[in-house]
């Protein structure tokens, strides 16, 4: 017994002069490299067993040696981490090591904070915001924006997409974006507010925006999933999947980016509940998921372009991230986003990687862009927008405006790209 105590009275010694020591006892992001397949094997370990939340990769399954490895670790289970990773002679970086501040902050700083000096499109917002923004801006432009439900998440919130018909010439073509399929990649729905707000404010002034706008019509979706993106404002910021509740598990969530018919649930996805990756019972039993199928495959005819954008790591993907193998327009699509990159790096000096998803990041079967690629919407890409990894998912509102502008210059690069072959 006397053994027990002093051993009891040792740790928390021992614990209370480590966070003695460390003044800040704050969530951190780590950036970790293993060189080892034993290393692979305790970082694996640690992602799955220890309260921490994988950044990069998406799932364990793909920590491999010599990639770097972005893992979350709450304040509470930092020493632990830590130690684990010392002991064993892991070498990290520190991203972020006040996380929980910055998570903090960007709680704070939605709409109602007056002492942002920030304007609307430098700052993100609550679900209610978003809602309330919507119903704004058709009523402000109720010749040229209308409001679509295309549908509604699994906790019934709508799904809302605006329609941009700057001008009313006949046959139009479409362009389709989303945004906010994974929960907490914020910047996504920044965007696509963002872009629908340039749109209106720029048509008759930028010569690419009112080229574009004349020849085709734009649909935004600016929250694919809702009840993901709540969630992520109050309970947990760093939710990717939907809230779907898979009875007789304890976990929750379908990643949506995997529940389209595009070699649905094979490598590179997971039928287990729990996993980050969870395909869901079949294709698009998701609500979200089928809602934006069926509206994309009702208007398929006029749609040809199809955008999903998603954060972070600054690349923009095309068909195919299902399979190795090459879209039947790949050199077409290359040579898109090749000048979309091109474009960003002459005007903003940052660099974005291009190219099929498969060979770019990873097998990642079940994705819109695919799917749309295969229902005939040629011009099919995933965007993922700033950065590339210093603050990750939590990228501060003051880079929102700069990562909007990277991602309007690729999307005028590819739209005007797909009009002169039209
Ligand atoms: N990070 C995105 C995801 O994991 C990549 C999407 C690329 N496209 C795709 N069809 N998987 O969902
Ligand atoms: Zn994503």
């Amino acid at each position: 017994m006397a053994t027990v105590w002093v051993l009891f009275i040792f740790l928390n010694f021992d614990l209370l002069l480590k966070t003695g020591q460390c003044a800040e006892t704050s969530g951190q992001v780590l950036s970790i490299t293993p060189n080892s397949q034993e290393q692979v094997e305790i970082l694996k370990n640690v992602s799955i067993h220890y309260q921490t939340v994988l950044w990069q990769p998406v799932s364990s399954d793909y920590i491999k040696e010599q990639t770097q490895v972005h893992l979350y670790v709450p304040a509470n289970s930092s020493q632990t981490v830590n130690d684990l990773l010392h002991r064993h002679s892991i070498t990290y970086e520190v991203m972020l090591s006040n996380a929980d501040e910055i998570i903090e902050m960007q709680m704070r700083n939605d709409s109602t904070d007056p002492r942002s000096g920030a304007t609307f499109y430098q700052r993100y917002h609550t679900l209610e915001d978003i809602y309330d923004w919507i119903n704004r801006t058709a009523k402000d432009y109720p010749n040229t924006v209308k409001v679509i439900l295309v549908g509604s998440s699994h906790e019934k919130r709508p799904l809302y997409a605006l329609k941009l018909s700057l001008n009313n010439r006949p046959n139009k073509k479409a362009m389709w974006i989303d945004c906010g399929i994974h929960a907490r990649e914020w910047i996504s729905p920044a965007f696509c507010l963002f872009f629908v707000h340039y749109s209106l404010l720029f048509y008759n002034q930028n010569q690419a925006m009112t080229q574009i706008l004349d020849n085709m019509d734009v649909y935004v979706l600016p929250v694919m999933n809702p009840d993901g993106y709540k969630y992520t404002w109050t309970n947990d910021r760093m939710w990717r999947k939907n809230r779907f509740p898979k009875k007789g598990t304890p976990c929750i969530g379908v990643d949506l980016n995997r529940n389209f018919d595009a070699n649905w649930c094979t490598r590179g996805a997971s039928d287990y509940p729990c996993s980050e990756i969870y395909c869901g019972a079949f294709p698009e039993s998701e609500p979200e998921s089928q809602a934006v199928a069926n509206f994309l495959r009702s208007h398929k005819d006029s749609i040809q372009i199809y955008l999903s954008i998603h954060s972070y790591s600054q690349m923009l993907l095309m068909p195919y991230s299902c399979t190795m193998d090459e879209a039947e327009n790949h050199s077409e699509l290359y040579e898109m986003v090749k000048q979309a990159a091109e474009n960003i790096r002459r005007y903003y000096r940052n660099i974005y990687t291009y190219g099929p998803g498969a060979k770019t990041i990873y097998l990642a079967p079940g994705g819109s862009d695919d799917w749309a690629h295969m229902l005939g919407i040629k011009y099919s890409f995933t965007f993922e927008l700033q950065d590339r990894g210093r603050y990750g998912f939590l990228l501060p509102p003051s880079h929102i405006q700069g990562a909007c502008n990277e991602a309007l210059t690729a999307v005028k690069t590819i739209a005007l790209k797909v009009m002169e072959k039209s």
